[in-house]
C-alpha cells in the first residue's frame, strides 16, 4: 500500500481507525500499521489513541498538480515542459540539475521545467548552508530556464526573483514581505524564504538556470529547531491558513511573467519594485566580500541597474557583486 494514499485519508486531521483504513484500501490493519511506521519516519506527527485510531499531529493539505495548474494562463501552461510533484528528495535544485545532466529535457523556446517536493531531505541553503525542510509545511519549489545570451546579462535575476515571489506572496495573503540583498525573504527582520540560485552551461552563451525558492508557511519551532537565525512562517503573518498548492500556482505564474520580462529588458525593469522592498535601505550595514578583504562599512544605498549593492563609505560610493551584508548600529 502506497505511503501517499494512507496520506491522503489522513489529511484531514481527523481520527481514522486502523480497521476503517484497512476496509477502505483493502489491506490489512497490521499492512497500515507497517506504512503507518513509514510515515512516522518521514517525521511527521501521527498521534494514536486506543479505540479512536490515527490522526495527523494537524491537518496536511498535500501539493496538487491541478491546484497548482489552476493558476496559470494559457500562455503559462504552454511554456510548462513538466511540472513534477515528489513526496521527498534530497533537494528541488539538485533533483533540476541531475534533470539537466540527464539531457533529455526540452527547454527550447523558454519552455521550463518545474518541481516541488513536500520534503527535502539535503535541503541547501546559500554558501554552504543547509535549508531545513520538513515534510509537508513548506515550500520547495526549482524552476529550470535557458537563457542563450551568456551569464553577463543575467545579472540581477535572483533579485527580480525574489520580486516576483513577494508579487505571489502578496496575492496570497501574506503582506509586508522585505528583500534583503542579495536574495532574502525577510518578515520584520525575520527570514520568511531565500532563493538559490545554480548554473550550468556556456557562460558566454547557452546555459540553464535552476533556480530555487524555499519559503517557510507552517513549519513548527520544533521542525526548525536547528535554524540558528530569526525566521518566521507565512501562517504566522497572516494567522490562518496559507495555501501553499495557490502559494505554488502564484509563484509560477509571477516567475514566468518575470522571466519574460527579465529577458525583455533585464533587472531595470524591476529596480524600483526591488528598492521600495528592501528592508534595509539607508541603514548602515556592513559587507563581507566573500571572505576577499575586510568587512566594508556604510550606508545601503539600493542598487544598480544591473542589481549590484550600492553601498555609502567613508571612501566614497561602493559596488558589490557578491557578499553577505549585515545590519549595524552605526558606521
Ligand atoms: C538561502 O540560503 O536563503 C537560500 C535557500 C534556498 C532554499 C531552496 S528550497 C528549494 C531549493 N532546493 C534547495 O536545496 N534549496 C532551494
Amino acid at each position: 500500500m502506497k505511503f501517499l494514499t494512507l496520506l491522503e485519508i489522513l489529511a484531514d486531521g481527523k481520527f481514522h481507525s486502523g480497521n476503517e483504513m484497512g476496509q477502505e484500501l483493502g489491506v490489512s490493519r497490521a499492512a497500515i500499521w507497517k506504512t503507518l511506521q513509514k510515515v512516522r519516519k518521514t517525521g511527521i506527527d501521527i498521534h494514536s489513541v486506543k479505540g479512536k485510531g490515527y490522526r495527523l499531529g494537524r491537518k496536511l493539505e498535500l501539493l496538487k498538480q491541478d491546484l497548482i495548474l489552476k493558476e496559470l494562463s494559457e500562455t503559462d501552461i504552454a511554456a510548462l515542459q513538466q511540472l513534477e510533484i515528489l513526496l521527498s528528495v534530497d533537494s528541488t535544485n539538485n533533483l533540476a540539475m541531475r534533470k539537466l545532466q540527464e539531457a533529455n529535457l526540452n527547454l527550447q523556446d523558454g519552455r521550463v521545467y518545474i518541481c516541488l517536493s513536500e520534503q527535502q531531505t539535503d535541503g541547501k541553503g546559500r554558501r554552504g548552508r543547509v535549508w531545513q525542510s520538513p515534510f509537508g509545511c513548506n515550500i520547495y519549489f526549482s524552476l529550470i530556464r535557458e537563457f542563450d545570451s551568456g551569464v553577463a546579462r543575467l545579472e540581477g535575476l535572483s533579485l527580480a526573483v525574489a520580486v516576483a515571489t513577494v508579487r505571489a506572496m502578496e496575492e496570497c495573503g501574506i503582506s509586508g514581505v522585505a528583500v534583503k540583498w542579495p536574495n532574502d525573504l525577510l518578515w520584520q527582520s525575520r527570514k520568511l524564504g531565500g532563493i538559490l540560485l545554480e548554473m550550468k552551461g556556456d557562460v558566454a552563451g547557452v546555459c540553464q538556470v535552476i533556480i530555487g525558492i524555499g519559503i517557510n508557511i507552517s513549519a513548527s519551532v520544533e521542525q526548525m529547531k536547528e535554524v540558528d537565525q530569526a525566521w518566521v512562517n507565512a501562517e504566522t503573518i497572516t494567522g490562518t491558513h496559507v495555501s501553499r498548492n495557490l502559494l505554488a500556482g502564484k509563484i509560477t505564474k509571477h516567475l514566468l511573467n518575470a522571466i519574460r520580462q527579465f529577458d525583455e529588458s533585464g533587472f531595470a525593469g524591476f529596480k524600483q519594485e526591488w528598492e521600495s522592498l528592501d528592508a534595509f535601505r539607508e541603514c548602515a550595514i556592513e559587507v563581507s566580500n566573500a571572505g576577499k578583504e575586510q568587512k566594508i562599512k556604510g550606508i545601503s544605498k539600493g542598487v544598480t541597474d544591473t542589481g549590484a549593492l550600492k553601498v555609502e563609505t567613508r571612501q566614497g560610493l561602493r559596488i558589490f557583486n557578491g557578499g553577505e551584508v549585515r545590519l549595524k548600529s552605526s558606521i
